[in-house]
């Protein structure tokens, strides 16, 4: 289980920003978390502190009762945190396999890459020995991080905003590799309302603050009552 402790966060550049005001939650194993809220709420910020990209001012992390506040992000990586980020990163000179290979930890065969890859909706003739570069569209290259994070098989996976630039793939397909990672702890920042339906937690985050915490109808008239928090439609396009 992952724990967070009172969590606060402020910019070392701007101490009176507080950008996270007292967070406390827990995360299940096997559980499908979906933290939302407007924009601007702290929700980015929020996994950032999860993964260690961003260091909590205050407050305290533990993961199965392991303190990992201090820990920086390769050494929370090894006890099984993997982050998605929102805009894909590319590697020059890295081809798809190679970037499988290096996340699953060993050398794949064929059907085991495209194993990986038909989960995230992508061939794997066509895919694995394309180069990760700025050739490959945006929603390519967001199947291709999920596909890494199913690649790393981690405990806790945290993906921000998974939806962006996939909107000409169906959300059933990305909702169902959520429901597919059974043994894993997922935490998804979204505001689709079909990740949201399959969440077993809806955290709405609002000021930095958590608002509301539980099931999808019980949080719902909470989004609906927040400033901006209208929800997208199946297409994500308002
Ligand atoms: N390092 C930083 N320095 C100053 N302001 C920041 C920093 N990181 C985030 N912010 C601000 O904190 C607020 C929350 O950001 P973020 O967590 O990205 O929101 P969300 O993901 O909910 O849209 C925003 O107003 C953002 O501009
Ligand atoms: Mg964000």
């Amino acid at each position: 289980m992952l724990r967070l402790e009172n969590i606060c966060f402020a910019p070392v550049d701007n101490k009176d920003k507080e950008i996270l005001n007292d967070v406390s939650l827990k995360f299940e194993k096997g559980k499908i978390y979906v933290i939302t809220g407007p924009n601007g709420s702290g929700k980015s910020t929020l996994v950032k502190v999860i993964m260690g990209i961003n260091n909590a001012t205050s407050g305290k992390i533990f993961l199965d009762d392991k303190e990992i506040t201090n820990l920086p992000i390769n050494e929370r990586a090894n006890l099984g945190i993997s982050y998605a980020f929102q805009q894909p990163v590319t590697f020059k000179g890295l081809k798809v396999r190679d970037l499988l290979d290096i996340a699953s930890n060993k050398k794949n065969d064929f059907n085991a890459l495209c194993d990986y890859l038909s989960e995230v909706g992508l061939c794997a003739k066509e895919y694995i020995n394309r180069p990760l570069d700025d050739k490959l569209s945006g929603g390519e290259l967001k199947r291709i991080e999920l596909a890494l994070v199913l690649a790393r098989g981690r405990e806790i996976n945290i993906f921000d905003e998974p939806e962006a630039g996939i909107d000409l793939w169906s959300f059933d397909n990305l909702t169902n590799i959520f429901k597919n990672m059974k043994d894993s702890t997922n935490i998804i920042v979204s505001h689709q309302t079909k990740i949201l339906e399959i969440a077993d937690y809806v955290i709405l985050l609002k000021n930095g603050k958590v608002e509301k915490i539980g099931s999808y109808s019980e949080v719902k008239p909470y989004i609906e009552n927040t400033t901006c928090g209208r929800l997208r439609g199946k297409d994500g396009q308002n």
